[in-house]
């Protein structure tokens, strides 16, 4: 199957190129050498593995393979940084990337740099042909889905440090508590045919395609996410101690991990505080809520009478609204609070990514692409739910109304929130 979309040509693809790759450098700016090490969970990454497993991508995707006479800057990283590409070889195991204290960060910054000078030669020497130019597009698209896991697992870091500290000090700000704009509103879509997926010429990943017809039941969709007032009325209900709303497998994992609140919730007498980016906060009302799994998010749709969208749902919600939202350009790094109602959905891109009730499969007539990049996306369809919309710690040109992002039912640590669905008359 060939990919999505019309690369670049090497001019805009190389302002392109160096733009992602200084956001990245800027983003682990605030970053100790210490904070770059260390792995705190094997869901996570260090700093240092994503800012040289991207390097590694292009070195071994673009480099290696298309530029005659390139020479690895060390033959021992393309196992070391190797994700998960079995056609590539070996890699070095995930849950042991915080071991890795050589090479130095340091070194990872000259590795950067040296895979930079090559590859900008290499583009503007102009032998990049379109199948070359996109997988060259591909990485930047990669590197910028590792500069929100960059994020959110440096801030799964800081969470297991009692000196709770701040990523940037500037980071979302406080929020007074405000009026909040009331309970969400439903708004009414009509059933029917449509049709859902990637289209057009821009960039896009294999999984959002091909475009396909769908048929939905008449539905609603809340104007915006639940916010941290309504979840803590769950709270407050025993939301977390009452086994009524929750899927079995929802409840084993309350239970087993002893989960009271959403993940960095934190309770001083009788009000909440989380740890964010910018710090320790308290948590505020009008907020959406973040940091809850999907578990959590059907336990709080079933126990708030209403249900999850289906991925075909939000996208027929979303597919006239302009991609505009709170993301990490913002230096906000938190969800804005809850904005005002209108008669189409708010807050559907940035802020929080938003747990669909849908397994993450393949689209009708999926194949994944030849080589060693159709295992990008293709291998990971099973047992994940597909979330939508982008977070604030998202890059904005990253985003679009047929991204699909997965992860697995009981994941907290990334900026993952909730919002509403009902059937038509319920
Ligand atoms: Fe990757």
């Amino acid at each position: 199957m060939e990919p999505p979309g019309t690369p670049p040509d090497a001019a805009a693809l190389a302002k392109r190129y160096r733009a992602v790759r200084a956001a990245s450098v800027a983003l682990a700016d605030p970053l100790s050498a210490e904070d770059c090490a260390i792995q705190s969970m094997p869901d996570a990454s260090p700093a240092k593995w994503h800012l040289a497993h991207t390097t590694w991508y292009f070195e071994t995707f673009v480099l290696e393979s298309r530029a005659p006479g390139y020479r690895p800057f060390s033959p021992a990283f393309r196992v070391l940084f190797n994700s998960y590409y079995n056609s590539v070889g070996a890699q070095y195991a995930r849950p042991d990337r915080g071991l890795l204290s050589r090479p130095s960060l340091a070194e990872i910054r000259d590795y950067r740099e040296h895979v930079d000078r090559h590859l900008l030669a290499w583009l503007e020497h102009g032998d990049a042909d379109a199948t070359a130019r996109h997988v060259l597009w591909l990485g930047t698209h990669h590197e910028q889905q590792h500069q929100e896991l960059l994020l959110t697992d440096v801030k799964h870091l800081f969470g297991c440090n009692p000196l709770d500290p701040a990523y940037r000090e500037t980071a979302a700000r406080a929020v007074a508590p405000g009026d909040g704009t009331g309970p969400a509103q439903f708004l009414a879509f009509e059933g029917g045919a449509y049709e859902i997926g990637w289209s057009g010429s821009g960039f896009a990943f294999d999984n959002e395609g091909p475009r396909h017809r769908v048929w939905v039941e008449p539905f609603a969709l809340a104007s915006q996410p639940v916010t941290n007032r309504e979840y803590i009325a769950f709270i407050d209900a025993g939301g977390y101690r009452d086994p009524g709303p929750w899927l079995a497998d929802g409840w084993t994992a309350v239970q087993q991990r002893g989960w009271p609140a959403p993940h960095y919730w934190r309770q001083r007498g009788d009000r909440w505080w989380t740890l964010t980016l910018g710090g320790l906060r308290e948590v505020a009302p009008d907020e959406p809520v973040t940091h809850v799994s999907f578990f959590e998010a059907e336990a709080y749709a079933r126990w708030a009478g209403a249900r999850l969208p289906t991925e075909a749902e939000w996208e027929i919600a979303a597919r006239d609204v302009p991609v505009e939202g709170n993301f990490v350009e913002s230096g906000a790094l938190h969800p804005r609070p809850a904005t005002a109602h209108g008669r189409r959905p708010a807050q559907l891109f940035g802020d929080v990514w938003e747990w669909t009730r849908s397994a993450y499969g393949p689209y009708p007539g999926f194949r994944a692409p030849e080589g060693a990049l159709g295992e990008y996306n293709g291998k990971f369809m099973s047992g994940q739910l597909v979330l939508r919309g982008g977070s604030c710690a998202t890059p904005a040109d990253h985003v679009r109304a047929s991204y699909r992002n997965f992860f697995y039912p009981d994941a907290r640590w990334q900026f993952s929130g909730i919002r509403l669905a009902q059937d038509a008359g319920s």
